[in-house]
């Protein structure tokens, strides 16, 4: 493949500083060089501009810092969508979950019926009114879908959204009143804990494949959260979730990813430097990201 990095370093779609270090403890976790040594041509785009929060928060305010998070996601997709139109693979390196906004809206320039794998312990699927937070992170589903605030559903859109069909969620563990409806509403494809403990994560990837496969979808994007995993293998993020994905799981879940030969594009989110334990979390990103690039043993 030729990979193309970029590195959002955006902590305001969230509450805890520190994820805005993610980029850097990813590479610093030898990233590029991994990739580089599985044979793929990988360029590193450094990262997007973030700017400062000048004013003061106002607590009246539902979305916490929504200027700063519209500004970077916009930036953010026009570089995503320049990147496909070159015909080389994004991979997005977070900062907080709120940038799969940004990397959604840039994919969807291009793919006209995207597949989603959404890896995480929440369901990110929160609108301004069901949003218990007022954190930007919570919403990037609804809002790729086109529900949410009207200037994260417009941004940089053609009105393109992703197909509820299209969206398959893998981990969940912590999901809002407000998400469990709109979730049920839309008939979105979920594979809780519950699942993943019955069937096991061989059957839950089978299904996964199955379905987008049925759906025809021209290209998936892979969505990272590292809080999918249990927070005992990484414990460097904002919102850990207990009982989450083991760390063979996820290898075995990435590992069939690439098998399939089906992802088109992929972000890993939500490591903060500040939380971790020696970079453990970026550590566990970047053998995530061997995984799905082709890391084989034999
Ligand atoms: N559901 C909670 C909220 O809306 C937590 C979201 C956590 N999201 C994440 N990307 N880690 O605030
Ligand atoms: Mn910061
Ligand atoms: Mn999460
Ligand atoms: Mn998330």
């Amino acid at each position: 493949l030729n990979i193309s990095i970029v590195g959002v370093p955006l902590d305001y779609g969230q509450s805890r500083r520190g994820v805005d270090m993610g980029p850097s403890a990813i590479r610093y976790a030898g990233a590029v060089e991994r990739l580089k040594a599985l044979g793929h041509e990988v360029c590193d785009e450094g990262d997007i501009q973030v700017s400062a929060v000048e004013k003061k928060p106002n607590p009246a305010e539902r979305l916490k810092n929504l200027d700063e998070v519209v500004e970077a996601n916009e930036a953010l997709a026009q570089k995503v969508a320049d990147i496909v139109k070159a015909g080389r693979f994004p991979l997005v390196l977070g900062g907080d979950h709120s940038i799969a906004i940004g990397t959604l809206a840039g994919l969807t320039q291009t793919y006209r019926n995207l597949g989603v794998i959404w890896f995480d312990a929440h369901a990110d699927m929160n609108t301004a009114e069901t949003s218990p937070s007022g954190n930007i992170h919570g919403m990037p589903l609804a809002v790729s879908m086109g529900y949410g605030h009207e200037r994260l559903t417009t941004l940089f859109h053609n009105g393109n959204f992703i197909q509820p069909e299209n969206l398959i969620i893998i981990g969940a563990r912590s999901v809002d009143p407000g998400e469990r409806e709109l979730i049920q509403k839309l008939g979105i494809t979920v594979f809780t804990m519950h699942e993943i403990d019955k069937y096991g994560m061989t059957a839950v990837m089978e299904k996964t494949l199955d379905h987008l496969k049925e759906r025809a979808v021209d290209g998936v994007h892979l969505s990272l959260d590292l809080d999918g995993l249990d927070p005992l293998y990484t414990p460097g993020v904002g919102t850990p979730v207990d009982g989450g994905m083991t760390y063979r799981e996820s290898h075995l879940a990435l590992e069939m990813l690439q098998e399939a030969e089906c992802i088109t594009s992929a972000e890993f989110v939500e490591v903060n430097p500040i939380l971790d334990e020696k970079n453990k979390t970026a550590d566990v990103a970047v053998t995530l990201m061997g995984s799905l690039l082709g890391e084989t043993l034999i």
